[in-house]
């Protein structure tokens, strides 16, 4: 390994062990990988461009991540709403989006990453879905980093989905009305069996959640930075954790009752 590729190296494994022992890693993160076309207009590029510099950050949140123990990563990668885009800009990111599973399948493997994807799939071109199944059948058996991709997702989508099934269960009779609670709706979603996000970050400094997982982040730890999704790398993400482990979630308790619990 050259000499500044093992001192960058070296620096990093330091970060993260300094992380570890500072306080609880999230277990699961979630990120709105917003801003990709105003970083590339800001420098008089096209959209494109910062999609396809996006998928730079997402490779190193994913190796980051699972470095650090992390156990699920939830990536909202395409909205349903983003379908309304111009065509062009759709087309150009279902081909990247294929093109990066392609690319990274092995390697996703190699570093023991389980891929998932939640959302409406059968409306991604069959390309894409083909490529998605392929990359989580090579990982189906990996132990490490949950990689959960969020695409041609809302939240609304979801819970409308699990409202439909959880209908149709009970006219079945597999499922009785007094039955229903928050586990059992939970169980209904889209990442049925996954912990809630500990962890919402957003990039771009946009205040809103745009349709991502709105059952699922009921107490989840709120961060939006001002940086675009192509300028948010590891070092970025060791800060937001940072803050992160200096909040105290109550979950509706009193500050008191938390810190007798602990
Ligand atoms: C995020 O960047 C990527 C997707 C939503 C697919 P944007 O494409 O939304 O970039 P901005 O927000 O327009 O800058
Ligand atoms: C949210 O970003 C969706 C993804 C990051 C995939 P958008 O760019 O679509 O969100 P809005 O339209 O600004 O709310
Ligand atoms: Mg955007």
């Amino acid at each position: 390994m050259p000499i500044k590729i093992k001192k960058y190296v070296d620096a990093d494994v330091k970060k993260q062990e300094a992380l570890k022992q500072n306080g609880e890693i999230p277990i699961h993160i979630a990120i709105i990988m917003d801003g990709n076309g105003r970083w590339a207009q800001k420098q008089n590029l096209p959209r494109v461009a910062g999609h396809k510099e996006g998928v730079e950050s997402v490779r190193d949140m994913v190796e980051a991540c699972g470095q650090l123990g992390v156990k699920y990563l939830t990536l909202y990668a395409f909205s349903k709403e983003n379908w309304k885009r111009p065509k062009d800009e759709v087309s150009v990111l279902m081909r990247l989006l294929m093109r990066a599973l392609q690319n990274e399948a092995d390697k996703l493997h190699r570093n023991n990453v389980k891929v998932r994807a939640i959302g409406d799939i059968s409306t991604l071109p069959i390309e894409v879905q083909n490529g998605l199944l392929d990359a989580i059948i090579k990982t189906q058996n990996n132990t490490g980093l949950n990689l959960l991709l969020a695409l041609s997702y809302s939240g609304r989508w979801d819970i409308t989905q699990a409202i439909k099934k959880i209908a149709s269960d009970i006219k079945r009779g597999s499922l009785s009305e007094d039955n229903i609670d928050d586990a059992m709706v939970s169980k209904y979603l889209s990442t049925q069996g996954i912990p809630d996000p500990d962890l919402l970050i957003r990039t771009s400094g946009e205040l809103r959640i745009s349709n991502f997982l709105l059952w699922q982040l009921a107490y989840s730890e709120i961060f939006i930075s001002p940086l675009f999704w192509p300028e948010f790398r590891r070092d970025q993400l060791y800060q937001v954790i940072t803050d992160y482990q200096s909040r105290e979630r109550r979950f509706g308790m009193t500050g008191n009752q938390i810190k007798t619990k602990q």
